[in-house]
């Protein structure tokens, strides 16, 4: 009734068809995420958790922004006892202080495009201009 010399070669197949995408991402290297690095100045922590500051950073820049600029609340942010002033610049890249090496291994990664960089600076750039005056 079952031929064996068929079922068994396509019940191969099968399997292999089904776990295709996971044996194909374990050897693919597209899909090795990217390694980001960590202040160099040596702190310990985020203004969050690491897994909160993954998931949400995009929309806490965005509450800052607004909580800044339209509500004037200036208050500051403590981490690790130190004070910084919300925003890209006074916070962010005061810790994060290699863009390319931070925020953008990230970005590059998943295609995402960052325009803040159009109006702020990141330290490289300030730094440069300084030089100039
Ligand atoms: C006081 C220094 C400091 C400030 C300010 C700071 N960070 Fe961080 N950030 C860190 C440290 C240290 C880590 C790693 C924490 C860990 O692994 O537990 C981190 C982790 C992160 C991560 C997660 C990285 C990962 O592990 O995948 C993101 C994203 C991030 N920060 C973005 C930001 C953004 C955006 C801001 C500004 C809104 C900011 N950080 C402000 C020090 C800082
Ligand atoms: C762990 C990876 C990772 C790191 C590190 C990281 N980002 Fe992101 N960022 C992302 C991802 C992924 C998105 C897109 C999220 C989405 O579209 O929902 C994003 C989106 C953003 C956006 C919103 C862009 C838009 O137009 O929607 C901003 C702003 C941003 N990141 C700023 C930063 C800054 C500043 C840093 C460095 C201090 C940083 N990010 C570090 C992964 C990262
Ligand atoms: C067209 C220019 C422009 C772009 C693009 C831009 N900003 Fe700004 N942003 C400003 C200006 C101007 C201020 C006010 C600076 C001040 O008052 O000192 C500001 C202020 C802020 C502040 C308040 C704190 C601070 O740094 O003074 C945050 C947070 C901020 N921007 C985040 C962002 C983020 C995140 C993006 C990208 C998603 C972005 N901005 C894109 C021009 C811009």
């Amino acid at each position: 009734m079952y031929n064996k010399g068929t079922i068994i070669p396509g019940l191969v197949i099968f399997v292999l068809l089904v776990t295709f995408p996971i044996w194909f991402n374990a050897f693919s290297t597209a899909s090795t995420v990217p390694k980001i690095e960590l202040p160099p100045g040596g702190e310990k922590e985020c203004v969050a958790s690491a897994t909160e500051m993954r998931a949400k950073h995009m929309v806490l820049l965005n509450e800052w922004r607004d909580d800044v600029l339209r509500s004037g609340n200036k208050t500051a942010v403590t981490v690790g006892g130190k004070e910084y002033r919300r925003g890209l610049q006074t916070a962010c890249m005061q810790c994060h202080t290699n863009k390319d090496k931070f925020c953008d291994s990230c970005h590059t990664y998943t295609s995402v495009n960052v325009y803040c960089w159009d109006c702020h600076l990141t330290p490289d750039v300030a730094a440069a201009k300084k030089e100039k005056h």
